[in-house]
């Protein structure tokens, strides 16, 4: 850009002598023309040579203008360039400050508990909330340990997952529960005492803030865990809505 400027005011420079020597050539032709005295022949040769020589400085000057003319286009087009970049510059610096504060403003939301040290659950002639008492992981404190809730946070799409531990002969089961509204059963059968029962399931919801997710343990079925962490019961929100 600033090799094109140079160019242009050394070319405009040349413009502005050019037509000073233009002017000053006029005149001379002008001079030289009321001389008609064929005995001046050598000022005649003088006279080609100056018509020859104004010639030339035109062209010269022409070839001059249509130069500056083309870099005056030039020019135009590169600032238009310029101002284009700049726009798209400053409008992809606040598109970059925006993602920067929603991405610090984005809810972090994971939890992972384990249910208790203290061995069997169960069976027991009612239903009961799993309270998971051993909790690991818990950013943004939507897993609340005394009540065995899970509350989004947010409306957001949520990954849960629990792992449930059997051993003891019967039902080993575990309800998952939206609200007041049951949406999943799992239940598996040990035939003796002392065998090593798992399943694992997860589920993708999409929760508004304050829906509350929870697990159950049905009548009749047990679960287990101790200091191993055999049953647990984990979330996060994978993004909002
Ligand atoms: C149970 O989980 C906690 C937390 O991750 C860990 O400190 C503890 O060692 C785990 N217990 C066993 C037996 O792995």
């Amino acid at each position: 850009m600033r090799v094109v400027v140079g160019l242009l005011l050394l070319l405009l420079g040349l413009c502005g002598s050019g037509a000073q020597g233009e002017a000053g050539g006029l005149g001379e032709v002008a001079e030289i023309n009321q001389n008609t005295d064929p005995k001046h022949a050598a000022e005649e040769s003088t006279e080609q040579t100056t018509k020859q020589t104004t010639s030339d400085v035109w062209t010269e000057l022409r070839a001059l203008r249509d130069m500056v003319v083309e870099l005056n286009v030039h020019m135009e087009l590169l600032q238009r360039e310029n101002s284009d970049l700049q726009t798209r510059l400053s409008s992809s610096e606040s598109r970059t400050d925006q993602l920067e504060r929603e991405n610090a403003e984005k809810p972090k939301v994971a939890f992972y508990t384990a249910l208790t040290n203290a061995g069997h659950l169960g069976p027991y002639n009612t239903d009961i909330t799993l309270k998971y008492s051993k909790v690991f992981t818990n950013i943004g404190n939507a897993y609340n340990p005394s009540t065995g809730f899970f509350t989004a946070p947010v409306k957001g799409v949520y990954y849960l997952q629990f792992t449930v531990f059997g051993f003891k002969a019967g039902y080993i089961a575990v309800h998952v529960y939206k609200n007041n509204q049951r949406i999943m059963y799992n239940v598996e059968k040990n035939n003796e005492d002392w065998v090593h029962q798992y399943f694992t399931n997860s589920l993708v919801l999409e929760l508004t803030a304050g829906d509350e997710i929870h697990l159950v343990l049905p009548t009749s079925c047990s679960i287990y865990d101790n200091s191993n962490n055999y049953s647990t019961f984990s979330g996060s929100l994978l993004f909002t809505l």
